[in-house]
């Protein structure tokens, strides 16, 4: 990110981007809900080159005690890079920016669980990044809130999640790597469908008020789809429990 400089084309005499998507066109997503048996909800998500798999447990004891909270749940989320999911081999264990991810995913979910449901208790969120290719942080909030789901934890709504940005003076939704690298704005965002509130937003970069009106469109309809898509994967989830059950 920050405009460096690079020989890159970012679009072409068509219009189109590296990887020949339009600028406001995803890459490909898959999602499964319920991949981990020993975890008490679990999701693992594909955007683009992204590979992310999420884990639940809870709601539980809170640990350690002091940060119990006598009127609600709280969410301890905790986002990890593997060591193979980048380029460069990632020093393993906790950096700043593993730190501010985790913080944000979590204050994410809060907004969406009914936390006063469980006083005291700890609703612990792992989320591992396999691979990594840009808006990871997304794909983890977007693993999570459907791991939560499919941990039976109540909730107002699921949680879609996506970025958006800015590459050669064109507003682009969901930046690939190179895009994130060289591009002149990053803006990861959330949504709760339902309510239509943001619930997490923030921005690397610059934008005019007009190009980030356009992204804010871009990107509110482009959780809309992945909301579709967390919403199938655990309709597949369910369906695949009842035929069991039947049998
Ligand atoms: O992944 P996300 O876009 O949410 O966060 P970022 O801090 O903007 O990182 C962008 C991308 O840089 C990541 O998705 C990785 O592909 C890459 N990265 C890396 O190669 N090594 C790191 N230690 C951190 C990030």
């Amino acid at each position: 990110m920050g405009g460096m400089e690079t020989d890159i084309k970012f679009i072409d005499e068509n219009g189109l981007r590296i990887d020949g998507r339009k600028p406001d066109q995803l890459r490909p997503i898959k999602i499964e809900a319920g991949v981990l048996n020993n975890a008490d909800g679990s999701a693992y998500v594909e955007m683009g080159k992204n590979k992310v798999l999420a884990a639940v447990y809870g709601p539980r004891e809170c640990h350690p005690r002091h940060l119990q909270n006598p009127a609600k749940a709280i969410i301890q989320c905790k986002y990890n890079m593997m060591s193979f999911s980048v380029g460069d081999r990632k020093r393993p264990g906790p950096d700043r920016r593993s730190v501010e991810i985790s913080k944000i995913i979590a204050e994410a979910l809060d907004n969406v669980v009914f936390t006063e449901n469980f006083p005291r208790a700890s609703i612990d969120v792992y989320i591992e990044i396999l691979q990594a290719n840009a808006g990871t942080r997304c794909a983890g909030l977007t693993a999570a809130a459907v791991a939560l789901a499919d941990a039976g934890i109540p909730m107002k709504d699921l949680v879609p999640a996506i970025a958006v940005g800015k590459v050669a003076d064109t507003v682009v939704l969901d930046l690939d790597k190179e895009e994130d690298n060289f591009g002149q704005a990053d803006v990861p965002m959330a949504i709760v469908p339902r309510t239509g509130e943001i619930v997490l937003l923030q921005m690397d970069g610059h934008l005019t008020t007009e190009e980030f009106d356009q992204a804010m469109e871009i990107g509110m309809k482009a959780c809309m789809e992945v909301y579709e898509i967390q919403k199938d994967a655990l309709k597949r989830r369910y369906a695949v429990d009842a035929a069991i059950e039947e049998e």
